[in-house]
């Protein structure tokens, strides 16, 4: 255990610099200072106080639709498999084996029960343990002590978010006040439809939620996105702290009047039921601290970050069809297409992040002012600060 006298001059003048940034008013709307995208000894604060504390979003119920489906994932120091037992229910178990702390599985897949690839204990999906060679004379042993840990869980729009500490808040009052804004998506009737792995990224995993302005569109994306949603369009909704919400509209030339006299993109079947915003334009939503989704009438993208270091991430996409468009034959193309248009917009998003991540290295980089556009990003600065400050406050040792 360490305390904060263990840490280097640099490191304190940074936490110093983060509590004032969350104890002041912050009108003056400024980044935060480049070294907290870098710090190793930031990186595993937040490590301990945001992301073993918070929401982490590790995948979609209907990612493991059938009794014995399972996926596992690492997240942070832990690894972790969501499965579906054989009566059907949902689980989140610690994948890590209670003998000698190997994972008892990898990867996606199905299965009447995992066995340990290490000693070939059996474990039931339910984390229960099945049996086990050898053991049955082993002084200490005892089955009903060495299932598989269960961890918290909630669900929210079919999407799976697990949280380390029990005693976090709960997690669907804090999303509560998205409904008014994407209730009509039903998004929790959506479904996974592909996946894109893009491994190992050269970011901090705030450098990955920062991109989530469009005030770049017209720097980053101008063949692209911008085409078609102008970032200057886009303005954010207020939150709750819990996530952050932003609307990126449609070029106004790009909408047409149906018969009604309503507003439409011009080339596309429409979901139905949408209020008119959500017809014309796009939507992000960010629960912090590795959760985003873009969300257009008919097509979604859900991003999980988990960092693996301070200035690493490691990042998966999931690409999401409402009802209708599923199980259609056109729907793998539809997938391919929408995976095709994501990759050329993330390489695009793959410069500048890389870019940031080396430039804010410099001697001469400092924290700079962010423009009204910039909502989110202050949102993400002030999430950050406060976690990091209110920990600090309660003797939070490291
Ligand atoms: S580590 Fe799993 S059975 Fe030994
Ligand atoms: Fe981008």
């Amino acid at each position: 255990m360490n305390n904060r006298t263990t840490y280097s001059a640099e490191t304190r003048a940074l936490l110093d610099q983060l509590e004032s940034i969350a104890g002041s008013n912050n009108d003056e709307f400024q980044t935060l200072p480049p070294q907290a995208y870098y710090s190793q000894d930031l990186f595993e604060i937040e490590k301990e106080v945001i992301f073993k504390q918070g929401w982490i979003m590790i995948g979609r119920e209907d990612q493991v639709p059938d009794p014995g489906d399972y996926m596992a994932m690492r997240v942070c120091d832990e690894n972790i498999v969501l499965t579906r037992d054989k009566h059907g229910v949902l689980h989140v178990l610690s994948n890590v084996c209670t003998h000698r702390w190997m994972p008892v599985c990898e990867g996606k897949g199905n299965t009447k029960f995992f066995t340990c690839p290490y000693h070939s204990w059996a474990f039931e999906l339910d984390g229960k343990v099945r049996g086990v060679p050898g053991m049955e004379d082993a002084p200490s042993y005892d089955p009903e002590k060495l299932g598989l840990p269960s961890i918290r869980f909630e669900t929210w729009k079919g999407f799976v978010f697990i949280n380390l500490n029990s005693n976090a808040d709960p997690l669907n009052p804090q999303l509560a006040p998205l409904e008014s804004e994407i209730a009509e998506y039903h998004l929790e009737d959506w479904k996974v439809v592909k996946s894109v792995e893009w491994g190992e990224s050269p970011w901090n995993w705030k450098t990955f939620q920062d991109n989530g302005d469009c005030y770049h569109h017209i720097g980053a994306h101008p063949e692209t996105l911008e085409l078609e949603y102008p970032g200057h369009l886009s303005y954010s909704v207020p939150n709750n702290g819990a996530f952050t919400f932003i609307w990126s509209p449609m070029r106004d030339k790009l909408l047409t009047e149906d018969e009604a006299g309503k507003r439409t993109p011009g080339d596309e079947p429409l979901m139905s039921g949408l209020t008119e915003r959500q017809r014309t334009a796009f939507c992000l939503i960010y629960v912090l601290p590795n959760y985003f989704i873009f969300v257009q009438p008919e097509l979604a993208a859900v991003a999980r970050v988990f960092p693996t270091g301070p200035e690493t991430i490691h990042l998966h996409t999931d690409i999401l069809l409402p009802p209708h468009m599923l199980d259609t034959p056109e729907t793998d193309a539809v997938a391919e297409l929408i995976a095709a248009g994501l990759t050329a917009v993330h390489t695009e998003d793959i410069e500048v992040c890389t870019k940031v991540q080396q430039g804010m290295h410099s001697q001469f980089a400092k924290r700079a002012p962010y423009s009204l556009l910039e909502t989110h990003n202050r949102d993400v600065m002030l999430f950050v600060t406060r976690k990091i400050s209110a920990a600090l406050k309660n003797g939070f040792k490291q």
